[in-house]
Formats: C-alpha cells, structure tokens, sequence
C-alpha cells in the first residue's frame, strides 16, 4: 500500500554527505517507492536562526536546487515552502492551545538550547518549534516521515498531538510515524564524532574534487590499528562491505593508499549530483515553476484539512 511521505528541511546552508545518508537519500527512495511525497522546506523554522532576509532568500533557493539535484521530481512529488503554506502558521497555534508549558520543555533540542546559552536567551519560536512541526505533519496526513536520528522525539510530539487533539476535538488527524535508516543512524565525520557543521568534520555532498581531496586527507587515524576505522567508517557509506573487506585486507596498514582509494570513490559517487545541481541552478525559471506548483498542491490539501479543523473546534 502507497503511503503519505512528508518531510522538511532547514534552509541552513550546504547539505553534506551526513544530511544526504542519514535523511535526504531516503527522500528520494521513499518517492520512488510511494509515487510521490511532500518535500518543503522550513523557512519559518528557520527564522529562528537566519534572521536576514538576502540570507533567507539565498539559502532557500540553494534548498531547493539540492532537491531537485538528489532526485526528488516534481512530476511525482509535491515541493513547496513552509512559508507558502499559511495553515501551517494557523494549525500551530491551535496545538499550542492544547499543549503544556512542562510538556514542551521536555524537548531535547530546547534541553540542548538551555544548555548552551541559558534559558532567558531562548526564543519562544525555539521553543515552540515541536509544534510548529506537529503542524507541518499533520496537515497533509502523514504516514512517514523520514528523519535523522535527531529528530525522532519531534516526531513523537506530533503524534501526542494529533491524539490529544483527536481525544479533545474528535476524530482529525492521522498518527505519523518517523523513518529511520537502521544502519546510518550516525554518520561518522573526518574526525569520527558525528558528522555535523558545528564539528567542522564535514565532506560537502556537492563538494568539488578539490575539497573531497581536503576533506578525505584531514580524516583522523589512529596509529593503533591495521585498519584506519574513520576512513572505513565513511567508506562504508558508499561501497559494499564485502567490497571494503578485500580493499583494506590487501591495504593493511597501508592509510595513505586506503584514504586515495575512498577519494576516488567519493569523487564518483559526488560528482553526477554536483553536475545536476550546477544544471538545475541555471534554471531558476524552472526552479520557481516548481514551486509555484507545490504551492497550489499543498495548499489544496492544506486547506481542505483546515477547515475540517475549523469546525471540529466550533470557530466555523
Ligand atoms: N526539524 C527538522 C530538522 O531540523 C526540519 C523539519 C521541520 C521537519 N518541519 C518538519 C522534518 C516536518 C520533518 C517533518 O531537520
């Protein structure tokens, strides 16, 4: 049975190969496999963070392009910008009606915010965020949603929602559950920690030859074994393992050998996307005719949704 797939992403700058393997990749599958999707990305989300508008702009474009240069097709899938969608806005501050103050600051990414900078330099859009979210979800009847690890507890506050919602108003909202990819619940990045921009340990998934090159010889390794598991690590993501096992057998010890070989790898496996991306890009008429389509997709169901929500709590 065809299932509803949705999911958002963050205009926060070049995707690298942790984005694509733990979450973008499966976009594409999961498009493929159901006939389609929702794809958008989460300007409002954003705002929290990117709080200039050529930047905003810029970086939600550059979104965009990186959609449509992994593989996702607006002849299958709906892609559109949160921003577009005004019931997304609408949807979430009915949820906040119904939500606690404790039960949203048991959020690992508001627990995280605390952490870092105190909870007086909070923002109530941070901390709102998980609703904000609920909404994206549940507007569209979600059956899946394909996430990192990351965002798993979100996933779970849609779901309290729509249940809370559905015990409070009535039956409304279907209960989404998260996809994720057993094995790259963490992509591992040239220093082993998780792949991730605030660890400067990233490889860009569009990168240029040049900055695989870079980004392959900063990989740590550790002296103490034969196999330098950092540059396996990566490598596993993109060639077999019964593959892999005869390379580094043969390669033993040898790191500056095994490290070419992955670079050689990467660049074949990076290079059609980084071409498709440099072509979509020329292309903004068509990158804008997509998401004018997007927009009127979503907002038919969107709204179809709204109203449905309108009337179970008695404002219509
Ligand atoms: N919070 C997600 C992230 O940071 C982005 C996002 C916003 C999202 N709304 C969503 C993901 C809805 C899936 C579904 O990666």
């Amino acid at each position: 049975m065809s299932k509803t797939i949705l999911s958002g992403v963050k205009p926060t700058g070049r995707p690298h190969i942790g984005n694509y393997f733990g979450a973008m990749r499966q976009f594409v599958e999961l498009q493929n496999e159901h006939q389609g999707g929702y794809f958008f990305i989460a300007d409002y989300h954003a705002l929290n963070l990117i709080q200039n508008a050529e930047e905003m702009k810029k970086l939600t474009l550059d979104v965009i392009i990186d959609f449509l240069a992994i593989g996702l097709d607006p002849k299958k899938s709906i892609i559109f910008k949160q921003s577009d969608i005004s019931e997304h806005t609408e949807l979430c501050w009915i949820f906040d009606a119904i939500t606690t103050l404790p039960y949203l600051k048991r959020a690992h990414a508001y627990k995280d915010a605390v952490a870092k900078g105190g909870e007086e330099n909070i923002n109530v859009g941070t901390f709102n965020y998980p609703m904000l979210m609920a909404a994206d979800i549940l507007l569209y009847d979600t059956d899946l949603v394909p996430v990192g690890q990351d965002q798993k507890q979100h996933i779970e506050f849609a779901r309290d929602t729509a249940e809370k919602f559905n015990r409070i108003f009535g039956e409304t909202f279907k209960l989404p559950e998260a996809y994720i990819l057993k094995d790259v619940e963490t992509v591992p990045g040239t220093d082993g920690q998780k792949m991730s921009k605030s660890y400067n340990n990233t490889i860009p998934l569009f990168a240029t030859d040049e900055e695989i090159e870079k980004a392959v010889m900063s990989i740590v390794t550790d002296s103490s074994g034969e196999r330098p598991a950092n540059v396996y690590a990566i490598h596993k993501l993109i060639k077999s393992e019964s593959e892999l096992e005869k390379i580094y057998e043969e390669n033993k010890g040898k790191y500056k050998v095994l490290k070419d070989i992955l670079i050689e790898d990467l660049k074949n496996f990076i290079k059609p996307m980084r071409e498709k991306r440099e072509e979509v890009a020329k292309d903004l008429d068509f990158v804008n005719k997509v998401l004018e389509e997007g927009k009127n997709k979503a907002r038919s169901v969107a709204g179809l949704k709204m109203e449905q929500v309108r009337k179970a709590i008695g404002v219509k």
